[in-house]
């Protein structure tokens, strides 16, 4: 898959090596990242990178399916040009839930380098990761979607019958539902459970 310059800069940072007190360099760079990431200036710059779309790409490109199946979704590529990026629906945009998510997000550095998600078992482990992110987005009652999304300006009288007879804010209420209790897979393949 093509990389460019910064996508190919994180991805390196991860490759995992064969021998295992090597893991301590990957490691170790990682505490001088956040060691300069001390100073105010750089603190912000390296969150802000850490939501670029190639920042989650070094990892997930060759571990799982998920960005090839985003990059084939609306989300990706429709007709406005407008793109969600992995962030924008994975990380909250304020300040301590963002950091919530970022802290939360460490673990994945630990299975990265020990290699936990593979090709092989990412069908079986992702159904769980699903379930993750599902009661993640619930809980938070699909605030990162209606970012983009808001039932408050969109004009139902240019939707589809299907969506007008489902988008009634007042019912999703009375049964405790949000969009993604009726929309998953939206930028992935919808998960199994479902
Ligand atoms: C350091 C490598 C790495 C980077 C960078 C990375 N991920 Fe992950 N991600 C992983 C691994 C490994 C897992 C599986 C961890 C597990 O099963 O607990 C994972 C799991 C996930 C999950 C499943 C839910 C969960 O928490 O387990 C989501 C959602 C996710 N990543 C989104 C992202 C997004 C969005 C980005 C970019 C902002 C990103 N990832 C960047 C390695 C990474
Ligand atoms: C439009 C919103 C949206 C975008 C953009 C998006 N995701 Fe997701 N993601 C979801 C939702 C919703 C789920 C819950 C399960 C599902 O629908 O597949 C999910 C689930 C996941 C999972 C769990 C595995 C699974 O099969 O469900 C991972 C890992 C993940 N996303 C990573 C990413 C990464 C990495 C990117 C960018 C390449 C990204 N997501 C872009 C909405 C999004
Ligand atoms: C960064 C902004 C953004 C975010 C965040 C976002 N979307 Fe979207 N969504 C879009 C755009 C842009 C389109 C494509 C509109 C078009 O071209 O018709 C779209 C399309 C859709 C569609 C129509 C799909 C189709 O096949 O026509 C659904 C359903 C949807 N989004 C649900 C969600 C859900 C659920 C979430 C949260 C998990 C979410 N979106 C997050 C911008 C966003
Ligand atoms: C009770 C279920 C339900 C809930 C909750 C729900 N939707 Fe929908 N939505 C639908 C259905 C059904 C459609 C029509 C899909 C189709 O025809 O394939 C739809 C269609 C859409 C579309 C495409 C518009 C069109 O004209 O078809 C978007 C965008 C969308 N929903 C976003 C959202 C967002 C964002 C939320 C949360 C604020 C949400 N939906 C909550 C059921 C729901």
């Amino acid at each position: 898959m093509f990389m460019n310059q910064t996508q190919s800069f994180w991805r390196r940072l991860w490759i995992p090596s064969r021998r295992k007190w090597l893991l301590g360099i990957p490691m170790g760079g990682f505490a001088a990242v956040a060691v300069g990431a001390l100073s105010l200036s750089a603190f912000h710059g390296a969150i802000n990178a850490t939501n670029a779309n190639a920042f989650c790409y070094s990892c997930h490109i060759g571990m799982d399916t998920i960005v090839e199946e985003y990059q084939q979704s609306i989300h990706f590529n429709n007709e406005t040009g407008v793109q969600a990026q992995c962030a924008d629906c994975h990380v909250p945009k304020e300040f301590f839930p963002k950091m919530l998510v970022k802290i939360r997000a460490t673990k994945d550095i630990y299975h990265q380098l020990k290699g936990t998600v593979n090709l092989e078992n990412f069908e079986q482990l992702r159904v769980h990761q699903a379930e993750v992110v599902f009661n993640t987005m619930k809980n938070r009652d699909s605030k990162e979607c209606k970012n983009c999304h808001n039932p408050q300006q969109w004009n139902i009288s240019m939707q589809s019958i299907r969506a007008r007879n489902h988008h009634d804010p007042a019912a999703w209420q009375e049964n405790n539902e949000t969009c993604v209790d009726c929309h998953l897979g939206v930028a992935h393949k919808k998960p199994a459970i479902y």
